[in-house]
């Protein structure tokens, strides 16, 4: 059985794809170990590469604003990515990059055990929710897998390229909100 510690140190060594090469510091997700809410994006971006953590550029600026307009802040959920490095120049992830990667978003997965898994953008939403998955369509939607509960939002970058996203998304987000507050009542 791993620990947190152990998978940190796992990515803070890795090279199992040539992006180990070309970052600068490995990102790990960050948040609470016990939260449940778990948000899921595609790959660092340039300012993460340089910090070492999890949406601390322009998009987490925006995330940061999502979050407080439900009342929810970065210390009650968990933020990772599928990637754990950023690919250079912010160019999708490669397949082989995700393959070599998925198992740190595994193991995450399966130490915090999510109630509710909220995917940031397309990338992230193919990869974990269904291959065809169209975010335009299908944000706000929920599926429910082994009795966690899946969404995807715009990416805050996708929010930042065309602002009419924001009124949409911050409605996404009250969703799921209204989905956690359900699912505790509903543990009571
Ligand atoms: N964009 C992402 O997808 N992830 C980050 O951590 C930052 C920006």
């Amino acid at each position: 059985m791993y620990t947190w510690k152990d998978i940190e140190q796992y990515i803070a060594s890795c090279a199992r794809c040539p992006l180990s090469q070309t970052r600068r510091l490995p990102v790990m997700g960050r948040g609470s170990h016990s939260a449940d809410i778990m948000l899921i994006a595609e790959a660092p971006g340039g300012q993460e590469d340089l910090e070492g953590l999890p949406f601390v550029g322009r998009s987490g600026k925006l995330l940061d604003e999502l979050l407080k307009s439900c009342s929810l802040t970065r210390d009650e959920i968990y933020i990772t990515n599928i990637l754990k490095c950023h690919p250079p120049g912010n160019r999708d992830p490669k397949e082989a990059e995700k393959e070599a990667c998925i198992s740190y978003l595994k193991y995450e997965t399966f130490l915090l055990k999510p109630k509710i898994i909220v995917c940031l953008g397309r990338v992230a939403a193919q990869r974990i929710i269904a291959p065809d998955y169209k975010i335009t369509r299908q944000h706000g939607t929920w599926t429910n897998r082994k009795g966690c509960f899946m969404t995807a939002v715009y990416h805050p970058s996708a929010i930042l390229r065309d602002p009419s996203k924001l009124d949409v998304t911050k409605a996404d987000f009250r969703e799921i909100v209204k989905k956690r507050d359900e699912l505790r009542t509903a543990h009571l």
